[in-house]
Formats: structure tokens, C-alpha cells, sequence
């Protein structure tokens, strides 16, 4: 039971094309089950997976079994992406299973990247890439992580994947844009007519580089890194005017064990809490309310809704927020991830419910595995892979 009312307000349901659930073959950082609870309660129904986890879903065969289990566990609707291999042409066998390709630094340098990339044009799927030019890397011993990997590197990297876009007629999307000059450099790319999109996440439009002093650098650590205060701001002014394409959360759960090591893996969990990031930065008359499309509509058109390729917000994926001042705290969370670069921020508004195709499936901190029943098979069900 659910009382609507004042102080409430009812959205989409949010869409996060970018995230890790590690399952399968990583289950011990997260898996669907805790993952989508994760999404359900950020207000999120839908997730695009990334490819990279052990070993790669870079095979039909592999696609077809994260398939399965995300069907098996999944609160959310889901869609892939298929990783990168020097034998891609086996990915043509299956379509349906992937709704793009997804490049990694090194992959992007590589020679046969453009190879996948024609693949991905021929598919009329985007190829999303993660823009850093593993040349220009730097030892950081000591140093914060940002040192590691400085923004030059990602514009050579976001350079590197506009002439991919060019070259191989690709379409390209660029994730996680964190610097002001990969900003400009897409914004004019787009200007001049190519196929480029991007999206940027809330850990760089609202976090710095100084956190790498405190003692939540560990946790901090991310690819790419946090920057200094010019990029956060020229990332979040863009989210300010509307200019990226999506924002995601690259929700990307570590072990707590991991993460307090010496030398932590990149990453944190992120899908708890992005849209109440966002509503808080709103109701503070920081940005404008119609950022939230930027997590909901606009990701849900880029990846091919109307197409009927995937089905998102169609039948009532609706998340219904209220007015509730809390302190972000890691140990609250619900991914195994437990722990935030957030940790300490007060927020405004928390998820009060979530209904994904009309059932619902969270209301006041309850999950509602058995409201799932039809979710099982995703939409556009590829019934040969079930
Ligand atoms: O911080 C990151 N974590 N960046 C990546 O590109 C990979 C991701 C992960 O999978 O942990
Ligand atoms: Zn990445
Ligand atoms: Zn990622």
C-alpha cells in the first residue's frame, strides 16, 4: 500500500546504461540480485551491463548465459553489451542478445578495434567507448590516482574514438566523460555532423580530486579519475544545460576487503543513489528538474526504444520519490558494495516505490522478489536463447 500525496512525486522509472553486476564469474563484488535491488532502490528499471566480466561476454554463448541468469534474478529489465575480441564476427549470430559494443582503453588502441567497429556499424549498434589513451598513463606511486591518468589522456582517447567514427561510419558513444576539453571536443564533433554521443556520471560532476587526500581515497579510486575543480565544474555545467546525451551511474561494486587494500581496484556502487543525487541538486535550485531526463527518457531513446530493440518505460516502469532529509551512509546500502565516496551527504528525497511493468516491486524499503512473475523473460525476448 502506497498513500500518494503531497510531498511526492512520480518520475519513469530511471535508466542506467552503464553498470557492472559482475554476474556471472565475479559474484562475490555483486550479482543480479543484489545489483537490480541496488537499481530498484535508486529508483532505477532499467540496466545495460557492461561485457567485462570473467571471462569477457564477448561470445553469444556467454551473452546467452548472462541471459539466463539476469532472467533468473533480475528485479530490473536489462539489456548487454557484447566486449571486444579479435573474432567478432561471431556476435552477428546473435543481434538480439547485445544492444552495443563496448571498447576499453587498451581494446581502443588496439588494431583491430576498428575491425569491431565496422561490426557495430554494420549492426546499427553504438559502440560505446571508455576514452583514455593507456600511452599516456603515469606511474602514481604516492601520488593521488588522478596523477595516473591525467586529461590529456582522455582527450587523445576521445580523439582516438572520433576517428574510429569517422573512419568505419561507426557510431560511437563516449561513457563517463570527465574533463571540460573531451566536453568541447564532442560537442564540436557533434557540430560538425558525426555520430558521437556521451554521457557523464554524478562521482564527476559533483566530486574532486581532493577526496584523493581523505581517507576515502581508496574508495574513491575510479576510472577515469576524479579530476580537480575546472573539470568537475565544466562537467556538471554541461549536465546543468542539458548537453550530454545520458547520465550513468557506471556502477561498478568492489568487495569492501578489495577496496580497503593497498592497491584498491577502480570503482564504486553507484545506482542507489544517483537519482536522489540529482532530485537533491533540483530541490537545491542547482539544476534544472529536466536533468532527470537525461537519466530516464533521453538513455531510453538512445538505445532504441521506439524501435521496439528494447522496451523501457512502455508499461508503467514508474519510481514514485518523497521529501525526506538523510545522510548517505555506505553500511546502508543494499549492493554488497557497501561503501560511497558520498559517505556524509545529505540528501532530500528518497525512492518511496518502484513499479517496473506495472507490478510492484519496492515500496518502503521492501523487495518484492515474487512480483517479478513475467519479468523473466525480457522484453523482445530472444525466445532461441531462453
Ligand atoms: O572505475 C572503473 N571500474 N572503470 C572501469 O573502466 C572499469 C570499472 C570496473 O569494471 O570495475
Ligand atoms: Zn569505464
Ligand atoms: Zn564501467
Amino acid at each position: 500500500r502506497i498513500e500518494l500525496g503531497k510531498g511526492y512525486l512520480v518520475l519513469p522509472g530511471m535508466v542506467d546504461i552503464h553498470v557492472h553486476m559482475r554476474e556471472p564469474g565475479q559474484e562475490y563484488k555483486e550479482d543480479w540480485r543484489t545489483g537490480s535491488r541496488a537499481a530498484v532502490k535508486g529508483g532505477v528499471t532499467f540496466v545495460a551491463d557492461m561485457p567485462n566480466n570473467k571471462p569477457p561476454a564477448n561470445t553469444c554463448e556467454r551473452l546467452a548465459e548472462k541471459l539466463r541468469r539476469a532472467g533468473e534474478k533480475s528485479l530490473v529489465d536489462f539489456a548487454f553489451y557484447a566486449g571486444f575480441s579479435e573474432n567478432p564476427e561471431e556476435l552477428l549470430r546473435c543481434p538480439e542478445l547485445f544492444v552495443g559494443g563496448k571498447l576499453y582503453p587498451e581494446e581502443l588502441f588496439s588494431r583491430s578495434a576498428a575491425y569491431f567497429a565496422r561490426l557495430m556499424a554494420k549492426l546499427g549498434k553504438p559502440l560505446v567507448v571508455h576514452a583514455e589513451d593507456p600511452s599516456m598513463f603515469r606511474e602514481s606511486r604516492g601520488l593521488p590516482h588522478s596523477y595516473a591518468r591525467p586529461p590529456e589522456a582522455e582527450l587523445s582517447g576521445v580523439r582516438r574514438a572520433l576517428r574510429l567514427c569517422g573512419e568505419a561510419g561507426a557510431w560511437v558513444h563516449v561513457t563517463h566523460v570527465s574533463t571540460g576539453a573531451a566536453v568541447t571536443e564532442l560537442l564540436s564533433a557533434k557540430l560538425s555532423g558525426l555520430k558521437a554521443t556521451f554521457d557523464v556520471t554524478p562521482h564527476h560532476a559533483l566530486l574532486t580530486d581532493s577526496l584523493y587526500s581523505t581517507t576515502l581515497s581508496r574508495i574513491a579510486k575510479v576510472n577515469p579519475p576524479l579530476r580537480g575543480e575546472a573539470d568537475r565544474s565544466a562537467v556538471y555545467s554541461a549536465l546543468a544545460r542539458g548537453l550530454p546525451d545520458a547520465l550513468v551511474t557506471d556502477h561498478a561494486p568492489h568487495s569492501p576487503e578489495e577496496k580497503a587494500s593497498e592497491d584498491p581496484p577502480p570503482g564504486f556502487p553507484g545506482l542507489e543513489l544517483a537519482l536522489h543525487l540529482l532530485l537533491s541538486e533540483v530541490l537545491a535550485g542547482r539544476l534544472p528538474l529536466g536533468v532527470i531526463d537525461l537519466y530516464s527518457s533521453r538513455p531510453a531513446s538512445l538505445l532504441g526504444v521506439e524501435k521496439g530493440a528494447i522496451a523501457v518505460g512502455m508499461d508503467a516502469d514508474l519510481v514514485v520519490v518523497k521529501r525526506e532529509e538523510w545522510v548517505v551512509r555506505g553500511d546502508e546500502m543494499v549492493s554488497k558494495a557497501r561503501y560511497t565516496p558520498f559517505e556524509g551527504w545529505r540528501l532530500s528525497t528518497k525512492t518511496h516505490a518502484v513499479f517496473v511493468r506495472g507490478r510492484m516491486v519496492y515500496a518502503e524499503g521492501e523487495f518484492f522478489e515474487d512480483a517479478r512473475g513475467s519479468l523473466r523473460a525480457p522484453r523482445g525476448a530472444p525466445e532461441r536463447w531462453w
